[in-house]
C-alpha cells in the first residue's frame, strides 16, 4: 500500500471506529443520507464521468456517483480496511459493475493518470481529516481534470448539530471538556467558511463555494435506542470509556431524557436536525482545454 501519512487516523479507522462504522453502516446512512442528493448534485456528473470518493467509508455515496455515471467510473478511497470490505460487499450485492475500492490516503496517494484525471471528487463527512489540509487538498487539485470539480459534505458549526447539542446535555456528568470545538484534525476541522475558503484558494481551486445545507438524521428506533447507539459511536465510547459505572448510567438515563423530545409522533424514530458546509470548487479550465 503506498505511504500512509494520518497514521493516527488510520490507526482509528482501522480499529474500533471503522469497525463501528461498517458494522452499524445503515444506521449511518439513515444519519446522513439526506445530505446525498445536494453532494451529488453539486459535483455535476455526466454520463461518461470519472469520479473519486475519499473518505468514501462503506461506499455509500460511491454507489450513487457510480449510477450516475453509468458510461464512467466511481472510485471510492479510504484508509479503513473494514470499511472497505463493507463496501465492496454492498457494491457486489447491488450489481454495481463501474465501480473499484482502494486502501489508501488521500492526502498522498498516487492516483493514476487518466486521460486529464478525474472530473469530480466528493465526499460526505470524509474530508475532516487530514493532519496537512493545505497537502492533501493541493494533491486532490492535481488529480482532477482542467475543469474538474470538488463537491464536499462536512459539519457546520457545533452548535447546529442536533448530535452534538444531544452529547452536550451530559456536561456536568461526563468530563466532555472541549467537545464539539473546532480541532485539527477532526470533525469540526472544516467548520469556518473563512478558514475553508483560505484553505481550498491556496491549494488552487477556484470559485469555491461554502453554503449551508440541512438535514434531519434519524439515529434510533426510539429514546432509548439513539441513546445507546450514541454512547457507542467514537466520541460517546471515548467519554463513556472515562467515566465511572455510575456517572455512566446517569448519563444515559440523561441522553435518553434528551432525546425523548426528539421522538417522532408517527414512530419513525428520533430525528435530529444536522446543519453542514456543501463546499464546491473548480480546477480552473486550461486556457488550451477543449471544454
Ligand atoms: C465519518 S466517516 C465517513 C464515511 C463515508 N464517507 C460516509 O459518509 O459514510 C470518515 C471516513 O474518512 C476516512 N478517512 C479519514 N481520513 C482519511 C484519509 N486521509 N484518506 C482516506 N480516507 C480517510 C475514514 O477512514 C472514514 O471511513
Amino acid at each position: 500500500m503506498p505511504e500512509i501519512v494520518n497514521t493516527a487516523q488510520s490507526h482509528a479507522w482501522n480499529g474500533p471506529e471503522g469497525v463501528h462504522w461498517a458494522a452499524h453502516q445503515d444506521r449511518w446512512n439513515a444519519v446522513n443520507d439526506g445530505f446525498n442528493a445536494p453532494l451529488l448534485d453539486a459535483a455535476r456528473l455526466t454520463a461518461t464521468g470519472r469520479v473519486l470518493d475519499i473518505g468514501c467509508g462503506a461506499g455509500r455515496t460511491t454507489r450513487l456517483a457510480a449510477r450516475r455515471v453509468p458510461r464512467g467510473s466511481a472510485l471510492g478511497l479510504d484508509l479503513s480496511g473494514p470499511m472497505l470490505a463493507e463496501a465492496r460487499a454492498r457494491a457486489a450485492r447491488e450489481g454495481i459493475r463501474n465501480i473499484s475500492f482502494v486502501q489508501g490516503d488521500a492526502q498522498t496517494h498516487p492516483f493514476e493518470p487518466g486521460p486529464g484525471g478525474f472530473d469530480a471528487v466528493i465526499s460526505r463527512y470524509g474530508a475532516m481529516f487530514f493532519a496537512d489540509p493545505a497537502a492533501a487538498f493541493t494533491h486532490l487539485h492535481a488529480a482532477v481534470r482542467p475543469g474538474g470539480r470538488l463537491a464536499l459534505i462536512c459539519p457546520a458549526d457545533p452548535g447546529r448539530n442536533g448530535w452534538v447539542t444531544a452529547m452536550a446535555s451530559l456536561r456536568g456528568i461526563l468530563p466532555l471538556g472541549d467537545f464539539g470545538r473546532a480541532d485539527t484534525p477532526g470533525m469540526f476541522s472544516l467548520a469556518d467558511p473563512d478558514h475553508v475558503r483560505r484553505l481550498l484558494t491556496s491549494a488552487g481551486w477556484t470559485a469555491v463555494g461554502v453554503e449551508p445545507v440541512e438535514a434531519y438524521g434519524v439515529w434510533g428506533q426510539d429514546a432509548e435506542d439513539a441513546a445507546d447507539f450514541l454512547l457507542a459511536t467514537g466520541p460517546g465510547r471515548h467519554l463513556a470509556d472515562q467515566a465511572a459505572p455510575a456517572d455512566l448510567t446517569r448519563a444515559r438515563t440523561a441522553l435518553r431524557d434528551h432525546l425523548r423530545a426528539h421522538e417522532t409522533a408517527d414512530g419513525t424514530g428520533v430525528r435530529l436536525l444536522s446543519t453542514s458546509w456543501l463546499i464546491t470548487g473548480e480546477r480552473p479550465p486550461s486556457p488550451l482545454s477543449p471544454r
